[in-house]
């Protein structure tokens, strides 16, 4: 019978990590642990509760927000408020910031910049959902905040992490130490360590993309989704098709079996769908730290000096071997 470790204890067994820190970001990410866990128990029972369908609003991205973005929006917030650990949130669902200014907070030392309900289209099609953290330390601890301090590189993260509600429950995140996996075990709701020190294969057979935006792809995305569909046994191809609507849920499966996703740019989205700071930027910071590599098509995403919060950029994240055909693919057409 291996022994259970939960993230709790591995938390603390890792705080030897950071002989600097005194247990704040440890702090911070059972907060973070603990909201996921009640967003869990609503995603479980959506089709039971009044958790389903739209909210009648809309965020500053443009999109209808479900009522279960709302309510994981909320749920995050409340944890890092009283959590007392983070001063200042950005989150996809709201235009700005949201400053953490209560008396136990105002000297907290970290920002958090929250998806908290990625995949949401497929919410009402019981579907994987996820969402997206990323944590960064002020870089001005004391003074007022200021949105530049926010306004980090991805290199600057301390830690990233994401949920996935699917078939299982995970929480997987890293601290620049490798990456870790845990699985929520309801009978003692607990995320305990299922997939200690997750590493991406190298090279791989399945891409991820949308391919219904195919006509509004650049020419060197086109020319890489027909090299996949070439049909070459001794390099595996044709590859295999996977596209699940969730970027949690479609780059989980790429870090566990190998893989590369895309999304480029389209003409409905010039600078790309998928936003930098809570969704490209923690992902790019777990892949890479698990042995993989995410650019947006000529830059490490990781290096993108972010100029505002919602900003989008185009995307290419997975194996090693297979982000660098896209890149080859992209730049011979540029
Ligand atoms: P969100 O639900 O947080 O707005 O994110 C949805 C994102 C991402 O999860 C997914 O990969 C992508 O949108 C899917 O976009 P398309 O439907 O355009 O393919
Ligand atoms: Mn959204
Ligand atoms: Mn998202
Ligand atoms: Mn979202």
């Amino acid at each position: 019978m291996t022994k259970v470790i939960t993230l709790g204890q591995f938390i603390i067994e890792k705080q030897a990590d950071f002989p600097y820190a005194k247990g704040e970001l440890s702090r911070l990410l059972r907060d973070i642990g603990i909201a996921a866990k009640i967003v869990n128990r609503e995603v479980n029972k959506a089709g039971l509760v009044d958790i389903l369908g739209d909210n009648g609003t809309t965020n500053i991205q443009g999109e209808g927000q479900k009522k279960l973005d709302v309510y994981a929006d909320e749920q995050f917030i409340s944890a890092l408020r009283s959590g007392g650990e983070c001063c200042v949130v950005a989150s996809e669902e709201h235009d700005d910031c949201i400053f953490i200014d209560s008396h136990v907070s105002r000297n907290a030392k970290y920002i958090v910049c929250i998806d908290p309900l990625d995949g949401s289209s497929n919410i009402d099609v019981n579907v994987s959902v996820g969402t997206i953290f990323s944590i960064y330390r002020r870089t001005d601890p004391g003074g007022p905040i200021r949105l530049e301090e926010v306004l980090q590189k991805g290199t600057q993260q301390v830690a990233a992490g994401y949920v996935i509600y699917g078939s299982s429950t995970m929480l997987v995140y890293t601290t620049g130490k490798g990456v870790n996996g845990f699985t929520l075990d309801p009978s003692i709701g607990e995320f305990c360590l299922s997939h200690p020190n997750m590493r991406i294969p190298l090279d791989g057979t399945i891409y991820s993309i949308n391919e219904g935006n195919y006509v509004k792809f650049p020419q060197g995305v086109k020319d890489y989704i027909k090299y996949c569909q070439v049909e070459e046994p001794e390099t595996n191809r044709p590859f295999t098709s996977r596209y699940i609507g969730s970027m949690v849920a479609d780059v989980h499966r790429n870090l566990i079996k190998g893989g590369v996703f895309l999304y480029p740019t389209t003409s409905s989205h010039p600078q790309g769908k998928l936003r930098l700071m809570y969704e490209c930027n923690p992902l790019a910071f777990i892949i890479e730290q698990a042995g993989g590599k995410a650019t947006d098509g000529w830059r490490r995403i990781l290096d993108i000096q972010p100029q505002e919060l919602h900003e989008r950029t185009p995307i290419f994240i997975g194996s090693i071997a297979m982000v660098e055909k896209v890149e080859e693919f992209i730049q011979l057409k540029t």
